[in-house]
């Protein structure tokens, strides 16, 4: 073989390698998802207006875990906000906004594609994947918990913005092993 073909055999091999890892890169233990995640979720707790103005009733949810459009329709229609009055002043309507679209686009690290249309983070299949093993007897049904929109019955550092495994203590049932 001559030396540019092998070269370029190696390429092709090389660029084959490359397209199988990440076709099939969609396993619990994958790390560039893990170190991906936990950089989304550190920015949630990285805006002081962010946190003040939708940490208050829930936490500063982390803007990676949902599409851009969806928070646009989120910020625009907060005097109806899942059934609670969430508006804010328009200057700070504007900053949030900008902090959620700029941020919001880190979610092309996650490997489940984002739904525009749903407003809920915990019906996106993102959420779902890493949520599915959840029985509901210790979630939904958990009176300590009731609803996975309250992240921090069971991510102790969810205020933070972090989702790390090693912190997660479900109320009733303890760490979680998977
Ligand atoms: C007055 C209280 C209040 C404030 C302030 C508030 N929210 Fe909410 N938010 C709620 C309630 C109530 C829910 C529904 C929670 C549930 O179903 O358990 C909710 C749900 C959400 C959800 C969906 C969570 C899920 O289930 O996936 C998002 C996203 C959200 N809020 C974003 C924001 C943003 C952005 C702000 C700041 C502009 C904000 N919230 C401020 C009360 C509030
Ligand atoms: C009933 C408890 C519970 C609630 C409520 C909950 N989670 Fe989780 N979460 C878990 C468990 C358990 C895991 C680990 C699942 C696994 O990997 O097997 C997890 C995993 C995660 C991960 C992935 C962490 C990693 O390093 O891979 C993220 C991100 C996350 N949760 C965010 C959230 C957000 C945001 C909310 C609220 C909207 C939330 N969770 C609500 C229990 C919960």
């Amino acid at each position: 073989m001559k030396t540019h073909q092998f070269k370029q055999s190696l390429l092709l091999a090389a660029l084959l390698l490359i397209g199988i890892t990440t076709a099939y890169g969609d396993d619990d233990e994958h790390d560039s998802e893990k170190s991906s995640v936990a950089t989304l979720n550190r920015t949630a707790a990285s805006n002081a207006v962010y946190k003040e103005e939708c940490g208050s009733c829930h936490i500063a949810y982390p803007p990676g875990l949902l599409p851009t459009p969806a928070w646009s329709k989120i910020m625009a229609t907060l005097n109806s906000h899942f059934g609670d009055n969430a508006e804010v002043t328009p200057v700070k309507q504007r900053e949030i906004m900008q902090f959620l679209q700029r941020n919001s686009k880190t979610n092309r690290h996650l490997q489940q594609p984002l739904d525009a249309k749903q407003l809920r983070i915990t019906q996106q299949a993102a959420f779902l994947h890493h949520h599915r093993e959840i029985p509901s007897t210790l979630s939904t049904a958990n009176p300590a918990v009731k609803s996975f929109s309250n992240c921090a019955a069971c991510h102790q550092q969810a205020e933070l913005g972090s989702f790390a495994e090693r912190e997660i203590r479900i109320p009733g049932y303890g760490r979680w092993e998977d």
